[in-house]
């Protein structure tokens, strides 16, 4: 059966960017017939150079790419210092904590804030172009200020999501050889205070290569300060000059490192460059969401990952648009929360996670008809397919019928969106992608032939063509960033992008996007790969062999699973006592974002007799299904039985 279609509305496709799919297709053609030349102008009408580019794309060294080169510029003046002419008393950041505490910094603000910061890390930390500089932060403006006073001065910045342990903050600390920590002493969350900045000492304890830290004193708690390696950001900054020059920048010199997961233990650090990311930033901004020049944009990610880094800071500053940051969570003190911030600042786009948009759904059912949401325009979604029944709620009762819902769907590999609706021009269908951007050449392809798939047959989500905002490069591993990448599918002969997810086409060409074919798994919208967390559980001391897997969830979208082989064999002696030492060895290594919602003692793992754990049956049996496959080649098929019993008994 196919599903229902949504037209754009009428009145806002009359004043939006792009306003029917002959338009969409005018420019798909554009660059599908001259994709240096799509690329080309956009980059010069979008981006402000400090010397222009001598070439769009290099590519004979695929795929290592080069865009734009010969270009110079600086992505923090693209996000402040060129909209000062004409916004500088526009609000740039409205802030809203916790506590309902409130603040707007208009952009003559941010770049004032944005220099003095920039100017302390320069002349107070000794930060230097192409040192690298994590940053440990709660959801707070300041956040914001660090990531583009790195981008000022030509740091690198890596942001860590705050739910992640000290252990995972070391190992990314580690691997990018950092100089600097950027922290806060904590911040605040349903009203009670938590802290952050324990978790950095911790992580820093023994040798590291870091050599200062600076804290945000954002909830005042007590905490332990090191001399000579921790200072005071709110000591120091009143003092620091309101002007500091920009580094010139490459086209192709880095801008940040996102460490996300992969299907083996180690995270890795996947590498965005300064303008191509920054002009598809701009561009998705524009087209997916059409902000226009009065509208309040609010993305309710965390910086903490790539939504928070492309749609909450970058792409709306770089466009000059007005970009809302929430400390807290959607939740508290009721689920009516956001709807009651979107009346209040006159929200006209609004872009969440599935995950948020099932609890708001299953707790606050009715919430949204308490408010006046009428400023509302565009709503997205991201991070995982959305399910029909919570799309159906956010289409029609936070949306009214009216606003078109954007299902973006992209990766932190990607940078920004590559296949998701045009608002003013895509006729959507529920918890569908829908089409490529314009400029992205998107297909879904069959693995073993590279040729395009057939209308319901499932293939691999691929990007045929290198684009600007493509990921550059895995932190000191280039061999792991070309097999991850480009290992898997080829299309005439040529490695292509594979983003790593199935997807189907409907009657229509419509693209579905159906999850991930590696062993990475999508919990509340955060990636997992179930190989990181299995090597967390494995340091527990009476752990012989762990496999985990995902297993579909009302609210998180997938919860984890894990199948845990014990070295005693005289069972155990008390279970809830064994699962909570598993899940703290987890929150140590990890972060809490990566508990088990299952945890099953099993007599032993599905195996072929080849050694290889058989996941599929893992999987099957966790969701309840029954076995289809041949179990009799595995090593021992009896376990199969054993394990459903036991998981069925539960
Ligand atoms: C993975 C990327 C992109 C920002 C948030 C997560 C899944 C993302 C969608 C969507 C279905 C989606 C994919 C992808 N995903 N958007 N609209 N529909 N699935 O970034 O941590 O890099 O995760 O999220 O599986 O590969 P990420």
């Amino acid at each position: 059966m196919s599903k229902p279609v949504y037209k754009p509305n009428k009145e806002f496709a009359k004043n939006a960017r792009i306003k029917n799919m002959c338009e969409y297709n005018d420019l798909q053609e554009w660059a599908s017939e001259d994709y240096e030349g799509f690329w080309g102008h956009y980059a010069n009408e979008k981006l402000d150079w400090i010397e222009p580019f001598t070439n769009v794309m290099d590519e004979s060294n695929f795929p290592f790419v080069k865009w734009f080169e010969g270009g110079k510029l600086n992505v923090a003046a693209q996000c402040i210092d060129r909209h000062l002419d004409t916004r500088k008393n526009k609000a740039a950041i409205i802030f809203e904590g916790d506590r309902g505490d409130k603040q707007i910094i208009t952009y003559l603000e941010l770049y004032y804030n944005v220099n003095r910061f920039a100017n302390l890390l320069k002349k107070k930390f000794g930060v230097k172009k192409g040192d690298r500089v994590v940053i440990y932060m709660p959801m707070i403006p300041e956040a914001a200020y660090a990531m583009l006073a790195c981008a000022r001065i030509g740091a690198i910045h890596s942001i860590v999501f705050g739910g992640f342990s000290a252990e995972a903050l070391r190992d990314r600390i580690e691997d990018a050889e950092a100089k600097v920590v950027l922290t806060a002493d904590g911040a605040y969350r349903k009203d009670k205070p938590y802290m952050l900045k324990p978790v950095v000492d911790t992580a820093l304890e023994g040798d590291t290569t870091v050599e200062k830290v600076l804290v945000v004193e954002r909830n005042g708690e007590d905490i332990e300060w090191v001399a000579g390696r921790d200072y005071s950001y709110n000591e120091l900054i009143e003092t620091q000059d309101v002007h500091c020059e920009s580094e010139v920048m490459d086209s192709e010199d880095p801008l940040f490192l996102l460490y996300t997961s992969g299907s083996t233990g180690k995270p890795k650090g996947v590498q965005h460059n300064s303008a191509g990311y920054i002009l598809w930033a701009q561009m998705t901004m524009e087209w997916v969401f059409d902000v226009k020049e009065n509208d309040t944009y609010w993305c309710t990610a965390d910086i903490g990952w790539i939504t928070g880094h492309t749609y909450i800071v970058y792409g709306p500053l770089a466009m000059g648009a007005t970009t809302v940051m929430f400390e807290g969570v959607p939740t508290y003190p009721d689920a009516g929360r956001p709807w009651k911030m979107v009346e209040e600042y006159k929200i006209n786009q609004f872009y969440t996670a599935p995950t948020a948009i099932r609890v708001l759904h299953k707790m606050g059912e009715d919430e949204p008809k308490k408010y006046d949401l009428s400023s509302l325009k565009v709503l997205g979604t991201v991070g995982e397919p959305i399910d029909p029944p919570a799309w159906k709620w956010y289409y029609e009762e936070v949306g009214a019928s009216k606003c078109a819902i954007v299902d973006t769907y992209w990766q932190t590999e990607t940078g920004g969106h590559i296949v998701s609706p045009l608002p003013g021009a895509t006729p959507i269908k529920p918890a569908c992608a829908t089409f490529p951007l314009p400029g992205i050449m998107a297909e879904i392809l069959d693995p073993a032939t590279g040729e395009r798939v057939e209308a319901g047959e499932t293939g691999y989500m691929c990007v045929t063509r290198p684009w600007p905002s493509m990921i550059r490069g895995v932190w000191g591993d280039a061999e792991r960033f070309v097999k991850s990448y480009f290992g898997d599918v080829k299309k005439d002969g040529k490695p292509v992008y594979f983003t790593g997810d199935g997807a189907v086409y409907d009657e229509d060409g419509y693209i579905t996007i159906t999850g991930r074919t590696d062993d990475v798994i999508n919990v509340s919208g955060h990636r997992m790969g179930t190989a990181e967390i299995e090597a967390a559980i494995k340091k527990h001391p009476n752990v012989a062999e762990v496999a985990v897997v995902g297993k579909p969830h009302d609210i998180k979208g997938e919860g984890i699973f894990a199948y845990i082989v014990l070295k005693s064999d005289d069972g155990i002696a008390d279970e809830v006592e064994e699962v909570k030492a598993i899940n703290n060895v987890i929150k140590k290594e990890i972060g809490n974002i990566a508990l088990c919602d299952d945890i099953v003692f099993a007599p032993g793992l599905p195996k072929t007799r080849s050694g290889k754990i058989m996941r599929r049956i893992l999987r099957s049996i966790a969701k309840g299904e029954a076995i289809t496959q041949d179990i009799s080649t595995l090593e021992d098929p009896s376990v199969v039985e054993k394990i459903e019993n036991m998981v069925k008994s539960k």
